[in-house]
């Protein structure tokens, strides 16, 4: 019998964490690893018994918090009695029960489920989903996306081409063609010069030129967060959803909603697509609706799309689009578990509620030091953004940038949430407490205070 292969016990050592990648730059990352061992609520516990006040639910994934027993018990039960079935001849019952609930909770006609491991899978799903409907719907020449600057959809390759960030393409390019970007809705820091209600929504109209000037009869899809993450949780004006649905439309156009932060209550609904009131064709849905316990995605489309699969054999190979790993019974087991969870406990009602009271915190501290130019977000999904200057949105220097600062700081006070130079955001899980929130908020207050006076 080969002898057990001995594991480190002091997982913070550089030559141990040599051996693994990780998301950060490493060599800076080990200088303060951050080494996690458990979890309960909206704690973390690291690997040196340090404790911290998880705002941002790992990574706007521990939806309904860590150790939440009722998730945990309906995976272990699964896990006893079908841990697996044939992704290529079939499915099982869970899945079809998982996908069914999610129609139920789904806005209009979105009813038919493709299920992924993770949002990257699943926006590149939606994808395929759009080309292949076009080629099956007459209209073979439309295989273009539309997406965002600024925005992100995922790490593969076709993900990662329809996302629209420098620092995280650059360096993995040439990507695949056929993608195409437009400014994303940055009241703040408007990039056509404009000012909110005058502006004409420039931002969503525009679309409707960049759709005419490539051509309406090549484009496929177009795809957004509709709040969107990276560059600041992009809330956009209230009509421009609706402005991207009527673009559309008029162009045989799918509309795509990245929901992989925004889905399963976080924005006090259980879409996002409710929240803004317009219904897309495809939501993709991920982080959330796994509740971080084991990798889960979904695709929902419309009706009307779905059904365009189902034709003869001969003409019709059906949705060409596969993983090991769709739909399996222990990962939709606690899909359901976690859907339950947010229902039966209405945990859209308390993503409002305590999304209101994170706005007053917010609103609290942006008087008290007079450098917060913006909060944006919706439910608990939410950000402020520093400046220098109030007035003339001067920003802080951007190395290594004042929100870095006080985000590295909020760590070593126990406080996780997610910094870039110029914003921080939370997104606590949609159990937290009023008294939770409060708390959280006072550490970064704190954590501004002093950055500040440094
Ligand atoms: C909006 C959005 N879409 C897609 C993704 C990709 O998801 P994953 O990392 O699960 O592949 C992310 C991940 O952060 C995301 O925030």
């Amino acid at each position: 019998m080969t002898p057990h292969l001995p594991l480190p016990t002091q997982t913070t050592e550089e030559k141990f964490l040599r051996q693994i990648f990780v998301r950060d730059q490493m060599a800076e990352w080990s200088k303060h690893p951050l080494v996690m061992e458990r979890a309960d609520g909206v704690f973390y516990w690291d690997v040196t018994g340090k404790r911290y006040y998880d705002a941002i639910s790992g990574i706007y994934t521990a939806s309904v918090g860590h150790n939440n027993r009722r998730v945990i018990e309906a995976i272990k039960k699964q896990l006893d009695t079908l841990h697996f079935s044939p992704p290529m001849h079939g499915t099982n019952p869970i899945a079809v029960q998982l996908a069914n609930l999610l129609a139920e909770v789904a806005p209009d006609d979105l009813s038919t489920v493709k299920f992924e491991c993770g949002g990257s899978e699943v926006t590149e799903a939606a994808i395929k989903l759009a080309r292949q409907y076009h080629r099956l719907t007459g209209n073979p020449g439309k295989y273009k996306i539309i997406s965002r600057y600024q925005s992100w959809h995922g790490s593969t390759m076709g993900s990662l081409a329809a996302s629209g960030l420098k620092s995280r393409k650059t360096v993995n390019e040439p990507l695949p063609a056929g993608f195409v970007k437009v400014f994303p809705p940055t009241c703040y820091r408007c990039p056509f010069g404009k000012s909110y209600p005058d502006c004409g929504i420039t931002c969503a109209t525009i679309v409707d030129s960049v759709i005419d000037m490539e051509d309406p009869s090549t484009v496929a899809a177009i795809m957004v967060e509709p709040i969107g993450h990276t560059g600041g949780v992009i809330d956009p004006p209230e009509e421009y959803l609706r402005i991207l649905r009527e673009i559309c439309d008029r162009h045989n156009i799918l509309l795509i909603f990245d929901e992989i932060i925004t889905g399963v209550g976080r924005t006090g609904q259980m879409f996002a697509a409710q929240t803004f009131g317009v219904t897309p064709d495809v939501i993709c849905t991920g982080k959330g609706l796994s509740g971080g316990y084991i990798p889960l995605s979904a695709m929902i489309c419309r009706k009307g799309i779905a059904e365009a699969f189902w034709g003869p054999i001969e003409k019709n190979p059906g949705f060409v689009e596969g993983h090991t790993w769709e739909g399996g019974p222990v990962a939709c087991a606690g899909g359901i578990a976690i859907i339950h969870e947010i229902l039966e406990r209405d945990l859209c009602r308390n993503s409002r509620e305590q999304g209101a009271r994170l706005r007053s915190g917010f609103e609290r501290i942006s008087q008290k030091y007079g450098i917060i130019g913006d909060i944006r977000g919706k439910g608990l999904f939410q950000a402020i953004e520093f400046v220098s200057d109030l007035k003339t949105k001067a920003q802080f220097p951007a190395k290594p940038g004042f929100g870095v600062r006080v985000g590295k700081r909020a760590l070593e006070q126990g406080l996780l949430c997610r910094f870039d130079p110029h914003w921080i955001a939370f997104g606590p899980a949609l159990t937290v407490t009023a008294e939770q929130i409060d708390e959280m908020v006072a550490i970064l207050d704190k954590c501004i205070g002093e950055t500040l006076a440094e």
